[in-house]
């Protein structure tokens, strides 16, 4: 039988899934009942000294769809507007009710030393697991000089995390902003600094866009708007890529996340480097329920695959992720086209056309591949609707 407990920093996880600081931690009463549903963890709604002035707008959401579904947000929501004294007592409250999960601070503050230190000294006093510093905010804050500020300066980033070091009584998590040039140079500035380890990504700067009726904003703050954080599945394959960008050049343990949405996905990050994942967007659209599908999946793709616990799935792709420049050139990867499954819909064909090679062509009544033009790109598979495509290499 595989397992789904791990160990992170001495903290014992039941399994691999947090929350993740977002408005489904903003409160103790919705932790409470997300534990009671299997979830193995929360990471708090970020919680500031209380005389940081935060004043949010409305609406905060902007959505992006896919048909009705929605596959990704832009939000301009702020921190958590509960004073430190709330949180110290319902970590209490949280601990004693529930022992074994973990509980991990998010904080933010001004870049002074005893504003930092001062709000970690008043949660020592609490059973919290962890911190997580969040430099990462990317709305807000950033005006401020916090946030995605910091996060996105090297220097700055590693000052406050060995302040924070200077005094956490707890192991110290630093959650990274995707919003930068180089993920790995940030981790790899507050890993020297003394972090104990990582989380990645909070959400991805965007705009969702203009009403092109009204002329107005999608994300409409009485007529105006201003850049939010994305999340959801639009943001995982760029989470998936910093996770592992940060992994390629450390070796401290990595809270994964950004569109994680089903067991799949979670198994993904953890393949890259993960050492347990974060979820929010997924949560805020259907409920905290969506755990049991998450930890029944992924129990059952390590029974399957014969993996004692994510241990022996973790890091599994980092080795196969390299530059452009070493990847095996040959063979080229040819269609294959299985023309008992092929509808002759003309997808591939005309894909080819459109985009450079034109390789592909109806003949007597079958599609062909003229192998002296195809270079091997994939295109054809990836639009076919009757997966008749195969590659030959
Ligand atoms: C409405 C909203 C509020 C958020 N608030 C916080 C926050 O207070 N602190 C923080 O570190 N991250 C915050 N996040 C970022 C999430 O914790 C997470 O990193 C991000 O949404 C990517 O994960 P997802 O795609 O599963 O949503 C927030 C995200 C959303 C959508």
């Amino acid at each position: 039988m595989s397992t789904l407990h791990t160990r992170i920093l001495g903290i014992d996880f039941e399994n691999p899934f947090l929350l993740a600081s977002a408005p489904p931690t903003a409160l103790i009463e919705s932790i409470d009942q997300a534990f009671e549903m299997g979830w193995g963890g929360a990471v708090l709604k970020t919680i500031t000294p209380d005389d940081l002035e935060m004043e949010e707008a409305s609406p905060r959401y902007a959505a992006l769809y896919d048909k009705k579904h929605i596959i990704g947000f832009q939000n301009i929501e702020l921190l958590s507007h509960q004073t430190v004294q709330y949180w110290c007592d319902g970590i209490k409250y949280l601990k004693q009710k529930h022992p074994h999960k973990v509980i991990i601070a998010s904080i933010m503050a001004p870049v002074q030393k005893e504003q930092w230190q001062d709000l970690v000294q008043r949660l020592n006093n609490t059973p919290a697991d962890a911190y997580e510093l969040n430099f990462s905010c990317p709305h807000g804050m950033p005006e401020k000089g916090i946030g995605m500020a910091i996060g996105t300066d090297a220097q700055v980033s590693a000052q406050i995390t060995q302040w924070v070091k200077q005094v956490a009584q707890k192991p110290v998590f630093v959650k990274l902003t995707p919003n930068v040039t180089d993920i790995a140079t940030i981790a790899r500035a507050v890993e020297k600094a003394g972090a104990d380890g990582l989380a990645a990504i909070n959400t991805v700067q965007g705009f969702m866009g203009i009403d092109l009726h009204t002329l107005r904003p999608v994300l409409d703050v009485n007529g105006k708007t201003t850049f939010g954080g994305c999340s959801g599945p639009i943001v995982r394959p760029i989470g998936l890529r910093c996770v592992a960008q940060i992994r390629q050049v450390s070796s401290l343990p990595i809270l994964g996340q950004g569109g994680i949405s089903s067991w799949e996905d979670a198994a993904q990050y953890l393949a890259v480097g993960a050492d347990a994942v974060q979820v929010c967007t997924e949560v805020m659209l259907h409920g905290y329920q969506v755990i049991g599908p998450m930890l029944k999946g992924l129990q059952t793709y390590l029974e399957e695959k014969k993996f004692a616990d994510i241990q022996t799935l973790q890091n599994r792709a980092i080795s196969l992720i390299s530059t452009h420049e070493n990847l095996p050139k040959q063979p080229v990867a040819y269609p294959q086209i299985n023309q008992e499954i092929c509808v002759r819909c003309g997808k591939c064909i005309s894909i080819c056309q459109e985009s450079e090679h034109q390789a592909l062509r109806l003949e007597d009544g079958y599609v062909q591949v003229e192998q002296a033009r195809c270079v091997g790109c994939g295109l054809c598979r990836l639009v076919c609707p009757k997966q008749a495509i195969g590659i030959k290499q």
